[in-house]
């Protein structure tokens, strides 16, 4: 080892999304807000898009100066044009996109109506799609970004009786992966977060009927390699990471916070052995 490399001690990052404009759908509540306030605190402005605009506002209130709330429902193609033309005109750049917002539907196939699924699919992979299209023009001009979507573990594996939303979340993957190839070669990279838990009210209109099976549900979240829901900050964290240049050469990946639930199969009882 050299002298100067002796002397240059550990190394600091700092704020690592320093001068960063993001904007980050269903930033309104639930984990878009968690990320909101981690990336401002290293050191991004943000601009949380949603449909609730009471929260939305609230949320861009308390995360003080560096947070603008904006009305957008994500599959709305003209709505996109507005937000995106707003955040260029005020800050003269668009660094990063974070396509958060979703919905949930659980049901079986045989419970789920055509027209359920197609809105699903509109909102959580189509809305993406659009975020994606907006960003694009901005990105290209000042020469790259960071885009991430935000999947989730049944996007990765799938589930009973959530199939529209799953294949709404595989979607998104490809979607991501495909967008990273083609926009790679103009500095925009497009990853995806796969968590395996988040805002509890998203699938509040399923509560009652969920009910009798909360010994099923709290054994699917403990059969894992770190058991329990994962916390919000977890996931903020990842959005933060890939939106710096600190991952300036990863593209087109499924990065899961779950946990180790996708690692494979955990037998608790097997480790006593
Ligand atoms: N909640 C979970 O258990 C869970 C698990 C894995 C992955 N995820 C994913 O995490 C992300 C964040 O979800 P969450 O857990 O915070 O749930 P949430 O319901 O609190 O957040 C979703 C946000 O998206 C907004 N939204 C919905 N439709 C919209 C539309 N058409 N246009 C604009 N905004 C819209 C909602 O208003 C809300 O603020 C989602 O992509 C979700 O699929 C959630």
């Amino acid at each position: 080892m050299g002298d100067g490399a002796r002397e240059r001690g550990p190394v600091e990052h700092g704020p690592v999304l320093s001068d960063k404009v993001a904007i980050i759908t269903g930033g309104a509540r639930g984990v878009g807000a968690a990320i909101a306030k981690a990336m401002i605190e290293a050191g991004a402005r943000v601009v949380l898009a949603d449909v609730l605009e009471d929260h939305g506002a609230e949320r861009a209130d308390e995360l003080g100066d560096r947070a603008t709330f904006h009305h957008l429902d994500v599959t709305d193609e003209v709505g996109w044009a507005s937000v995106v033309d707003t955040v260029v005109a005020e800050h003269g750049r668009v660094d990063a996109l974070v396509n958060n917002a979703a919905i949930l539907h659980m049901g079986t196939i045989e419970n789920t109506s055509a027209e359920v699924f197609r809105r699903v699919v509109d909102v959580n992979t189509v809305g993406p799609f659009l975020g994606i299209r907006a960003v694009v023009g901005p990105m290209k001009a000042q020469g790259g970004g960071s885009i991430v979507n935000v999947s989730s573990i049944d996007g990765l594996i799938g589930m009973n009786s959530v199939t529209a939303y799953s294949a709404s979340k595989f979607g998104v993957r490809g979607l991501a992966k495909s967008a990273a190839l083609e926009l790679g070669r103009s500095g925009i990279r497009v990853n995806t977060i796969c968590n395996a838990s988040g805002n509890p009210e998203m699938s509040g209109p399923w509560f009652e009927q969920m009910a009798p099976f909360i010994d099923q549900t709290m054994a699917y979240l403990e059969d894992r390699a770190i058991p329990g829901a994962i916390p919000f900050a977890a996931i903020a964290g990842a959005a933060v990471y890939l939106c710096s240049d600190v991952a300036a050469h990863v593209t087109g990946i499924d990065l899961p916070v779950d946990g180790g639930a996708t690692a494979g199969h955990f037998v608790a009882g097997f480790n006593t052995m």
